[in-house]
């Protein structure tokens, strides 16, 4: 497939009024969420979220091919949802976005054939947009900044089930990313944690709710420095020693000690707690690091799933409180994965004339720098 061809975007302006605000419906797609919403003006006026959770729960994870049949046949009903909440008809869209990079390929490729049919049947721009930048752009949804121009430039922090990115951001869309997991993202670590403990998928809330009764100091576990100028994160050393405070180490034959059946409640609280605040601990270390090292930024703008976290939310707001400068985050329903930031992003996009073809392709990786 050729590449699509685009419109560079103009310079970004300085003031809000300069874009026309567009009613924008959105797509999501790319993991186990089908996902449709309506975005005006940065304001959510519908967002529906279908999860798939009960079909991959037996699974322990997500299953491309479970996946992509369950957007196919739940799309089209979602987008009809999400327009009857709006009380709007497909004629009122004037503009289509659409998660197109990165995530499972088969399930992205149903939300872009999707899009592309209704952005072509109807004659309206559309646009693809990159799920991770999406995230960010979350916190910019039905906030009280009126001139969101002076936000930037921001630091940007993604922290989800698939990545933990660092960004430096000059605009919402204008990003470029200054940092990225070597190995685990933090909410894969916080899934195969629960999965330690015997807990269910996805793993993160439950983490949380059994942290809340538990003893934080109970265990050291490791917090990932890397290297002294490093911007990355790992969090493999950290979901390794949780393996071994619960199962012991492997005798001969790689056979453990035990397994989290043998603990207690309170033992189990304790290592939840524990290995959340070792997660916490290594996110705020690598932004206070990143606000060292860059050029003074005006805010700090954190989204994805584990920004759901409310120990993780706490700490990040505290080192924007330390520096002086505002912490974005989304509520709650927008950290996870929905369609209200795809539609947000994409109107931001096509008020500045970004616009994609019908050749759009999907992309498994998102993308290092802008667009
Ligand atoms: O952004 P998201 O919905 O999907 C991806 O783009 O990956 O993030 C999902 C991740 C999962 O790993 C889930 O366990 C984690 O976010 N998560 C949490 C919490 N809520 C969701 N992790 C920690 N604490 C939470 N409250
Ligand atoms: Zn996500």
């Amino acid at each position: 497939m050729p590449p699509s061809s685009r419109k560079p975007p103009p310079p970004p302006s300085s003031r809000r009024d300069d874009r026309a605000p567009v009613i924008v419906l959105g797509i999501e797609s790319s993991c186990d969420e089908t996902a449709a919403a309506v975005v005006r003006d940065r304001r959510v006026i519908s967002s529906i979220v279908a999860s798939q959770h009960d079909l991959h729960a037996e699974y322990g994870g997500v299953v491309p091919e479970i996946a992509s049949r369950a957007h196919a046949e739940r799309l089209v009903p979602i987008i009809d949802r999400a327009l009857a909440e709006a009380k709007m008809t497909p004629r009122d869209i004037e503009g289509v976005a659409v998660t197109n990079r990165p995530g499972l390929i088969g399930a992205l490729l149903v939300g872009v054939a999707g899009a592309k049919g209704l952005a072509w049947s109807l004659g309206v721009p559309l646009v693809g947009v990159d799920h991770l930048h999406a995230h960010l752009f979350a916190a910019l949804l039905d906030a009280d900044h009126a001139d969101p121009s002076t936000l930037f430039p921001a630091l940007g922090l993604v922290v989800s089930g698939g990545h933990t990115d660092l960004y430096r951001m000059e605009s919402s869309i204008e990003l470029e990313r200054i940092g990225a997991t070597i190995d685990d993202a933090a909410g894969e670590a916080f899934d195969k944690a629960a999965a330690m403990l015997g807990l269910g998928h996805p793993g993160g809330p439950q983490i949380e709710t059994l942290a809340q009764s538990g003893n934080d100091r109970a265990h050291d576990f490791p917090i990932s420095r890397l290297a002294k100028d490093s911007l990355d994160f790992s969090f493999s050393g950290v979901k390794t020693s949780l393996l071994y405070a619960i199962r012991g180490h492997p005798g001969p034959g790689g056979v453990f000690e035990r397994d989290h059946t043998s603990l207690t409640d309170t033992q189990k609280s304790d290592l939840a707690a524990s290995f959340q605040r070792a997660i916490a601990a290594a996110l705020v270390l690598k932004v206070r690091r990143a606000l060292d090292a860059t050029d003074p930024v005006r805010s700090i703008i954190i989204g994805g799933g584990v920004i759901a976290n409310t120990r993780i939310r706490a700490e990040v707001q505290a080192v924007g409180a330390e520096r002086g400068i505002p912490v974005l985050m989304p509520p709650m329903r927008h950290c996870v994965d929905n369609a209200a930031m795809i539609a947000g992003l994409g109107e931001e996009l096509i008020a500045r004339g970004v616009r994609d073809d019908l050749s759009l392709a999907a992309a498994p990786t998102s993308r290092t720098g802008s667009r």
